[in-house]
């Protein structure tokens, strides 16, 4: 094993610190956010910051990074207060990765790339149609991380949309049924197999027993 220090880290040259340190934190649910311009045109960009904030109320978050790197997905969230986040497969895993190129303002990553917008009633924002597993959310909140010009961005779920045969009784989502797949870094993806479902573990803090 090697160990590296704060200025092991210091020393590295950019893209090698930058793969290092994303991949370092681990497998990543990844994920295309649609949204819509204040003149209606749409757009995609991929993201793998996607976090579960909490269930009840149901909330979701991401990393934005700095304005200036990644502009569009945030501009629209702020104006229009609706987005959509869509599961990525392996069959259109390519276009996905392909949404992160810097395309001008009013350019459509769906055209641009391939994938279909797909609109439901009372949301503004595009879901994308090849997607089995996607969900609108509602702004909530833009918390500003002045640590390095990023923002948390919270949502609230207000629409979902999931095939039949992942959700299962008890209502976890098995998403290796829809092929969901998962990043690592910024040009990483895998495909996932469930080990196991475990029961909930009780822990008893009067006797130190887990039962
Ligand atoms: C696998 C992958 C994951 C990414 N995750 C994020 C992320 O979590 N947050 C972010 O701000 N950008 C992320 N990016 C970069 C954005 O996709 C990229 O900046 C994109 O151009 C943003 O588009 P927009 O300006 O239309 O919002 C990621 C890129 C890739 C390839």
């Amino acid at each position: 094993m090697t160990s590296y220090t704060t200025s092991d880290i210091e020393s590295w040259e950019r893209f090698y610190r930058a793969n290092f340190i994303n991949t370092l934190t681990g497998f990543k649910s990844v994920n295309l956010i649609g949204t819509v311009n204040e003149l209606g045109q749409t757009n995609l960009a991929i993201f793998s910051s996607i976090v579960h904030i909490g269930s009840n109320p149901p909330l979701v978050g991401y990393i934005n990074r700095p304005v200036k790197a990644a502009q569009h997905t945030l501009a629209n969230i702020q104006a229009s207060e609706v987005y959509t986040i869509n599961h990525i497969h392996p069959s259109f895993v390519e276009q996905a990765h392909q949404t992160s190129a810097k395309y001008a303002a009013g350019i459509s990553e769906f055209e641009e790339v391939g994938l279909t917008p797909e609109f439901r009633e009372n949301i503004s924002a595009p879901f994308v149609k090849e997607s089995s597993i996607k969900y609108a959310l509602t702004l909530q909140q833009i918390i500003p991380i002045e640590l390095n010009d990023t923002f948390l961005v919270i949502g609230k779920i207000i629409a979902i949309q999931v095939d039949n045969n992942v959700v299962s009784e008890d209502g976890f989502l098995q998403l290796d049924k829809a092929a969901s797949i998962c990043s690592n870094g910024i040009d990483g993806y895998y495909t996932t197999e469930l080990i196991k479902r475990y029961s909930y573990v009780k822990f008893d803090i009067q006797s130190l027993k887990i039962s």
